[in-house]
């Protein structure tokens, strides 16, 4: 090995390349994916996973880390590239850990067949995870998590609506909801797949950045359970007057309307991992409601001043709703106040453009 390149990540240090760089030799790894990381490590604690599978391992980064600082005890790594399986190899002895980690060099799908149900599984594919689906779920187990990474956002955001239909059986929104819908297509999309195994997927904990969604859902099994998930999923309305989502027969979806986070999980990441995104994560997690309101975009339809963020969530916390940020757009405020509470909020802040300083006066109480 002439010249190599480490990487430090979390406890670990990994190497990503080898002898001459040059692309053919490359192994993916992403250091913006940290994050992402960091959280599969915590859900892994939370669960106290102790066998799992990274069935598209690249460098091996995410197994490494799993058994070092998530208290994982045996890791399937499986990647189908040769260099990748090389690198999960020496990663994992630099890492001593290789007692710990078995590697494979096979197509995800046929990995999945030859293994026995696991505790954990992780799909984190270049692009759609859905040609992994049905493998992966069954074979994750009673009580297991099962964690999905998208990264084909483009679909699924309502950029190519058609093929969002066609790969995710849901018609997607092109507004400032996008992410938060193209988060509920996924689940849903999981949760049918998991449907037809009697496996109930109930999401605990999921987020968007801009080019990836990520879902972690707990797996049950039981009819019953199964039918409770479908219950909740429905075709949506948006209504355009108040920037709302709707579960009224509408053209949205059918999305999956239940809770995206599990409040308590939600309430351990953020302590654990101190991220501007982990601590709106964990306060998002006490409000449910379809969407939120883009603040941005009311102010500037209604020809508004923008208030300050923290003065809206305070005043709406005031009388007596939850509010706070969502980390799906920085323009969003979350909360369970109906629109027109909302506007009654905003009109106390924000000085509409024509009215005089005196009538302003009288408006504010
Ligand atoms: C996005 S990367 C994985 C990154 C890795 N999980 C991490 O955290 O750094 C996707 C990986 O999937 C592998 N891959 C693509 N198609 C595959 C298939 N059908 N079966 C197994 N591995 C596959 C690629 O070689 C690549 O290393």
């Amino acid at each position: 090995m002439k010249e190599t390149k480490w990487h430090n990540e979390g406890k670990a240090k990994i190497i990503a390349s080898f002898g001459k760089i040059n692309s053919s030799m490359q192994v993916f790894y992403n250091p913006a994916m940290k994050l992402n990381r960091d959280i599969s490590i915590e859900i892994a604690k939370h669960y106290k996973i102790k066998e799992g599978a990274d069935i598209l391992a690249g460098s091996g980064i995410r197994s490494v880390r799993l058994v070092l600082e998530g208290g994982v005890e045996k890791m399937y790594a499986n990647d189908i590239n040769e260099n990748a399986s090389r690198a999960i190899k020496i990663n994992s002895t630099k890492n001593k850990v290789s007692k710990k980690i078995i590697i494979s060099q096979k197509p995800a799908t046929k990995f999945l067949e030859e293994i026995k149900t696991l505790e954990y599984i992780d799909i984190d594919p270049f692009g759609s995870p859905n040609q992994f689906l049905d493998s992966a779920i069954k074979k994750i187990g009673r009580r297991g998590i099962l964690a999905v990474t998208a990264t084909d956002t483009a679909p699924l955001a309502g950029t190519y609506p058609k093929t969002c239909k066609r790969k995710y059986w849901a018609a997607p929104l092109r507004n400032h909801l996008k992410h938060e819908v193209a988060i509920r297509i996924l689940i849903r999309k999981i949760q049918l797949i998991g449907a037809q195994y009697e496996k109930a997927l109930t999401p605990v904990y999921s987020h968007s950045t801009m080019h990836y969604y990520r879902v972690y859902l707990k797996c049950e099994k039981g009819k019953t359970k199964v039918d409770e998930i479908i219950k909740q999923h429905e075709l949506c309305n948006y209504d355009k007057e108040k920037e709302e989502l709707k579960t009224s027969q509408g053209e949205v979806g059918p999305i999956w309307t239940g809770k995206i986070w599990d409040e308590e999980i939600s309430k351990s990441i953020a302590e654990k991992i101190r991220e501007n995104m982990t601590r709106i994560i964990s306060e998002e997690s006490k409000i449910h409601t379809l969407g939120y309101y883009d603040i941005h975009e009311i102010c500037s339809k209604t020809k508004r001043q923008i208030p300050p963020f923290e003065s809206i969530i305070q005043q709406l916390v005031k009388q007596g709703y939850k509010a706070t940020r969502t980390h799906f757009t920085p323009t969003g405020i979350r909360t369970n106040a109906p629109y027109e509470e909302m506007m009654k909020c905003l009109s106390l802040f924000s000085l509409e453009r024509n009215r005089t300083q005196s009538e302003l006066e009288q408006f504010r109480i």
